[in-house]
């Protein structure tokens, strides 16, 4: 048997908490691969505008945020459930890129053409590098295009409810899950109707639809879905 080559560029899409997040660094860590979470740059960039005080409706100020900030993503430091630290300005702000406001307010933020102009430029950077498993909302549409193998990652909004919901108590925080719903919902929407970029499955994307299935199974599914995928040669893995 010829030496088999997995998809070197694969692209994750799906949802707010479809667990993009979850398999993807799973799948990452399997193939020895980088693992880049895009979400987590929408959600600095949002953070840093809060934090700054700044009118979240001044789209020309967070442009400026999205092209001067520096968002450094390492290793995790801590087995406190975070797949890699973010830090910006010197600072860890891993956890608060998960906090309500930023979950409130992010989906506006990456509707803004030149955020995510300046945002999707340093993405496709580092995709094109290869040996890369990139999650987000237009990977397979925009950023990457050429992807090896592009995901999109479906599951019900009330069993990804269920699944943030979880998540916030296990890590001993509180939680409303009919809150949570609301806002997952509306996220997906705003998500979805954006202008730039909204979120859709690529026409080659294939459709993993996880409701009913625990993150083992959704990762195997997909393994399966690498094994089985075009070579970037043309060939296929036997
Ligand atoms: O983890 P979760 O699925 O809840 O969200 P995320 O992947 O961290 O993304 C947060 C938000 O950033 C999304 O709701 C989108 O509004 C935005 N985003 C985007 O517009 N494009 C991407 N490639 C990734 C995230």
């Amino acid at each position: 048997m010829s030496e088999s080559r997995l998809p070197s560029i694969i692209a994750i899409d799906g949802p707010a908490a479809s667990g993009k997040s979850t398999i993807g660094k799973r799948l990452a860590d399997a193939l020895g691969y980088l693992f880049f979470d895009t979400g987590l740059m929408y959600r600095a960039v949002t953070w840093l505008a809060l934090q700054r005080g700044l009118d979240l409706t001044d789209e020309p100020a967070l442009q400026t945020v999205a092209e001067t900030v520096a968002i450094d993503v390492q290793p995790p430091s801590q087995a406190d459930g975070r797949v890699c630290d973010v830090i910006v300005e010197g600072r860890d702000i891993t956890w608060e890129t998960r906090r309500p406001e930023v979950d409130a307010y992010v989906s506006i933020v990456s509707a803004y053409p030149g955020v995510r102009r300046a945002l999707s430029a340093q993405q496709r950077r580092i995709g094109q590098r290869g040996e890369v498993v990139m999650v987000g909302r237009d990977i397979g549409t925009v950023v990457l295009p050429d992807a090896d193998l592009k995901i999109y990652l479906v599951a019900s909004a009330e069993e990804r409810a269920r699944r943030r919901y979880e998540e916030i108590i296990a890590r001993g925080g509180s939680a409303d899950y009919n809150e949570i719903l609301a806002k997952v919902l509306e996220r997906d929407r705003i998500d979805s109707t954006r202008e730039v970029a909204p979120l859709k499955a690529a026409e080659d994307a294939v459709v993993v639809d996880s409701d009913g299935l625990d993150a083992e199974e959704v990762f195997q599914q997909i393994l399966a879905l690498c094994k089985a995928a075009p070579r970037p040669d043309g060939g296929y893995i036997i």
